[in-house]
């Protein structure tokens, strides 16, 4: 893989969302993940909540035993989590702050002031194989902890700024976007591992795909809403499209 690869990992979270809707077994995000990652995708990323609202334990249970790829295994640093994390043996955590009352994963992780409680998870993760990613705003406080605890990823939360960009709040948009440009050099420079992802679509995946730190996107909702309209493949091999469009230009500024 060259140095400048983009992973995929596609979120499969909302495939269980509408299966849960009918309390049936169908559609299973088990076989979305196949799905995806026969369409091209380099991983997959499922997310534990403690109130089970979309994914369930026996799904990440099958994602670990189904899929040939990389599975992301998001979850918040909670007891009950860690245990069948390490339990379950993902390729990765993302570690995520967890609001009962919220919609999705509204903010960063802060890990400035979780650190006591997060640096034994981390290390615990590490001795048993697995990497954990911190998944942050990009503020450069929460990016030096995360370096500081050795956590060898990060994810930069894109959820504010992909908000900004489709409401035409063009000021926002790219006091956001300017702050992600900082954050991953900064966390490049920390030697970190940075990936992205939070309400990305096509045109802000294309976008963020240009940032050469970047190494993976997570995408999830905006996929599984678009695979109505066109089927999981097709949105997949256009989302790769994409991210190879924005990446392309950092082959292009690298040749120049
Ligand atoms: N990455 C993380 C850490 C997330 O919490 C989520 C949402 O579950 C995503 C990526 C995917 O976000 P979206 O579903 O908005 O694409």
């Amino acid at each position: 893989m060259s140095q400048s690869a983009l992973r995929l990992g596609v979120n499969v979270d909302h495939v269980a969302t509408l299966r849960n809707a009918r309390g049936g077994p169908q559609p299973d995000p088990v076989r979305a993940a196949l799905a995806a990652i026969e369409a091209g995708a380099d991983g997959i990323t499922a997310h534990l909540r403690e109130d089970r609202r979309h994914i369930r334990d026996d799904d990440m249970a099958r994602l670990k035993a189904e899929i040939s790829k990389p599975l992301n295994f998001e979850m918040a640093a909670t007891e009950e989590m860690q245990r069948i994390a390490l339990a379950t043996k993902p390729h990765a955590v993302c570690l995520v702050p967890e609001r009962r009352m919220e919609l999705t994963t509204e903010g960063g992780l802060d890990v400035v002031g979780q650190r006591a409680a997060l640096a034994p998870a981390i290390a615990r993760f590490t001795d048993a194989g697995i990497r954990t990613s911190l998944f942050i705003d990009a503020e450069p406080a929460q990016i030096e902890t995360a370096a500081a605890l050795r956590a060898p990823v990060i994810e930069l939360h894109t959820g504010a700024w992909c908000d900004a960009v489709t409401g035409g709040d063009r000021a926002k948009a790219d006091r956001e976007w300017q702050r992600i440009v900082a954050g991953a050099r900064l966390a490049g420079e920390a030697g970190l591992e940075v990936h992205a992802g939070h309400g990305l679509d096509y045109a802000t995946a294309e976008t963020i795909a240009a940032l050469p730190q970047i190494m993976e996107l997570n995408i999830g909702y905006f996929m599984i809403g678009e695979a109505l309209f066109v089927g999981l493949a097709e949105t997949v091999r256009r989302m790769r499209a994409a991210m190879a469009r924005g990446r392309a230009a950092v082959a292009d500024a690298a040749r120049a």
